[in-house]
């Protein structure tokens, strides 16, 4: 993307718009969709609009003072890697995505997937500032805490190289889009869905594992529980209807050469929480019914659906059953499995111009 207007794009004649790397965006347009499932799915993440203000946390600010030592840090420690993770989201989604998309609902729907991860951001921080006397100690401990930033580090390679493919693509240097770009955001797009996918949610669990025990921290456990609809219902949608698009319908060549490289990514995510759950409960111990097996659990519960739909073998032990069942009543669970068989099902004709519907079957 060099021009931010750019009147000789004619796709509009086809209706075809690639999702990435095609001409600079011209017109944005509404009504000559190539993908409807992206239109679909940007008309969902919005109707799920809350302001990260609008949680009253005045009870957790007691709360954190009256928790027992290891409940504090068990908290503490969660928030950290959460507001950690959903900077980083917030700063890489718009920018690493936006300027090689040639798709007019694929850039309103990162557009709004962006501002989803500031609304996250703006929340952890907002618990920050409430729940402690001097919030700069907060800050200066998760910039210290080097066990919870190690689990970041997975995707820092990724994003930087993204970063340097945006840059050029930017001032003009690179015009001409091949397989190595191709390859890049095929890596990023995986990336991506495991931190919020896997990694995030396995995070989640937490948070809720500690207001359910204890009956404190209200406020963060309604915080979170929007920000895991977001995720689940949302974000993660969004990452495999592209992912979907790249592999089943611009039928990228470089997909197949690259199952080993996106296992490794996948399981080096899992491995990242299983090892992350090790140090949390040697650190704090355990709570009443959240322990390390059972976050174990959940982490290879959670992931394999997401294996099974790019097609990427998953050689960890399989877990059929939700460890979590009470988990419900801080989530809304239906948003979770709702976006599962939409990415499946594909039935999205909602103001679709295509007249080749057989194209528009999901084949995860
Ligand atoms: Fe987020
Ligand atoms: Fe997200």
């Amino acid at each position: 993307m060099s021009k931010f207007l750019n009147l000789e794009n004619e796709n509009y004649k086809t209706g075809q718009y690639p999702l990435f790397f095609g001409e600079d965006l011209g017109l944005f347009d509404s009504f000559n969709v190539t993908y409807p499932e992206i239109l679909k799915a940007d008309e969902d993440q919005r109707a799920l609009f809350w302001k990260s203000n609008e949680i009253d946390l005045t009870r957790d600010y007691q709360d954190m003072k009256d928790a027992d030592d290891n409940i504090r840090e068990f908290v503490i420690e969660n928030l950290s890697f959460q507001m950690a993770g959903d900077t980083c989201a917030n700063a890489a989604i718009q920018t690493l995505l936006l300027p090689i998309i040639s798709n007019s609902q694929a850039s309103s729907l990162v557009s709004y997937w962006g501002d989803s991860e500031a609304v996250h951001a703006d929340a952890y921080s907002r618990i920050i500032a409430q729940c402690f006397d001097d919030p700069n100690v907060m800050f200066e401990r998760i910039r210290k805490n080097e066990q919870m930033l190690k689990r970041l580090t997975f995707l820092q390679k990724v994003f930087k190289k993204q970063g340097q493919l945006v840059g050029r693509v930017l001032t003009g240097e690179l015009k001409e889009f091949g397989s190595e770009e191709r390859k890049q955001v095929i890596r990023f797009l995986v990336t991506l869905l495991c931190l919020e996918g896997i990694m995030f949610l396995a995070s989640f669990t937490a948070t809720f594992a500690v207001t359910n025990t204890t009956q404190m921290f209200n406020g963060c456990a309604k915080t979170v529980g929007l920000i895991h609809n977001d995720e689940a219902g949302s974000h993660v949608k969004n990452s495999l209807i592209f992912l979907n698009i790249i592999k089943n319908k611009e039928k990228y060549p470089e997909w197949d050469s690259m199952r080993t490289e996106i296992k490794e990514i996948m399981d080096a995510a899992v491995n990242s929480e299983i090892d992350w759950g090790q140090h949390l409960f040697n650190k704090v111990g355990s709570i009443v019914g959240y322990n390390q097996e059972l976050l174990r659990k959940y982490v290879l519960h959670i992931a394999k659906p997401l294996y099974d739909k790019l097609e990427i073998p998953f050689d960890f032990e399989v877990v059929h059953n939700y460890p979590f069942p009470w988990m419900d009543k801080y989530i809304d669970p239906d948003l979770m499995q709702t976006a599962q068989q939409e990415a499946q099902s594909g039935n999205y004709l909602v103001n679709a111009t295509l007249d080749d519907v057989g194209n528009m079957e999901f084949d995860f």
